[in-house]
């Protein structure tokens, strides 16, 4: 009989997909890392399990243990969902602009979830960063996973996002793109994919609002550049040490608009129902053109499933008054 163990058994594997009429201008191939087909409907999954396994082999999680994470909604949803086949409690620390649909999710899935704002510094203790480190230290038997600076984040894209793109490429990538948030993803397959061919491009995706590309481009952290934007997924007001500036080749900013926009697009056009993050990294294709040859094998990494934005991007009265559509 062909079946695995547990949900976990469905972690990774996920489909390689050609864009067709969203990619009619680049020169080149794009391919999709269509990572929705994980079991919680996105690539975190692959770094939560990860992350769980590690802490589990030296000690930092113990049987009937708490975990807690400051989390977008993604890598909590992962982490829930390891959570209920191990026999964890999980508590996700989350921001109010993340979609009312992460939070439901969340909790569906026996999460207890706490909001705070986002329009507060990081080291308010108001913010989600701090609040997360609190009730790690409040909490006893709890393991705060901490998937900014977690090198385990990294290390699973290293070990099964970057293999598989090679192989399913036949190593012909050339260039990969990809959204920056944590950094574990483009951190953890850039390094792969540059050490089987060190010609490989690793551009990333930022936002405006975010600090990523102004650092990578000047070794400054510009705190001036800070402020709240909507884009989910991507971007930071700090750096994560899950951020690899050393293999990254460029980053390029997409707006909110051009994302969310882009969001309705890849739905639309290629029948890819995906986050906003997927908006923002096919409109960063789009930005980067010149970059890119005839002979060109593009690989575009998508996060998250469509159906965490049908308040958001799928409604068109939210897209009118946020000024994104007529
Ligand atoms: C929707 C979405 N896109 C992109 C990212 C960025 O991925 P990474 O944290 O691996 O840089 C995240 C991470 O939270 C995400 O949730």
């Amino acid at each position: 009989m062909d079946y695995v163990e547990n949900i976990l058994g469905t972690i990774g594997n996920t489909p390689m997909v050609k864009v067709n009429k969203l990619a009619e201008e680049i020169p080149g191939l794009v391919l999709a890392k269509y990572e929705t087909f994980n079991p919680g409907n996105s690539v975190k999954d692959r770094m939560a399990l990860t992350m769980i396994e590690d802490a589990e082999a030296d000690g930092r999680l113990k049987p009937g243990g708490t975990i807690i994470e400051g989390t977008s909604g993604n890598t909590g949803m992962g982490l829930a969902l390891a959570a209920v086949v191990k026999g964890y409690k999980m508590v996700c620390v989350i921001s109010d602009k993340q979609s009312k649909e992460k939070v439901d999710i969340l909790r569906a899935v026996g999460s207890e979830v706490v909001v705070c704002p986002t329009d507060v510094a990081p080291d308010d203790p108001r913010s989600y960063y701090s609040t997360s480190k609190r009730l790690a230290e409040e909490t006893p038997n709890s393991w705060y996973v901490n998937q900014y600076d977690n090198p385990s984040n990294a290390k699973a894209h290293y070990q099964s996002t970057g293999p598989e793109i090679w192989k399913q490429t036949e190593g012909k990538i050339t260039h990969f793109v990809v959204g920056v948030g944590t950094g574990g993803t483009i951190s953890g397959v850039g390094k792969y994919l540059k050490e089987q061919n060190p010609n490989i491009k690793i551009w990333g995706i930022d936002t405006y609002g975010s600090v990523f590309k102004k650092y990578h481009e000047t070794g400054i952290f510009d705190e001036a550049e800070i402020y709240p934007y909507v884009t989910e997924g991507i971007g930071e007001d700090i750096l994560p040490k899950n951020v690899d500036f050393s293999i990254i080749d460029g980053f390029t900013k997409v707006t909110d608009k051009d994302a969310a926009v882009w969001t309705q697009k890849l739905a639309k056009d290629e029948g890819f129902f995906l986050g906003n993050s997927a908006g923002a990294a096919m409109k960063g294709i789009h930005q980067l053109k010149e970059h890119f040859n005839e002979d060109d094998v593009i690989v575009v990494l998508f996060h998250d499933h469509g159906s965490r934005y049908v308040g958001k991007m799928f409604n068109d009265d939210w897209m009118r008054e946020m000024k994104y559509i007529e």
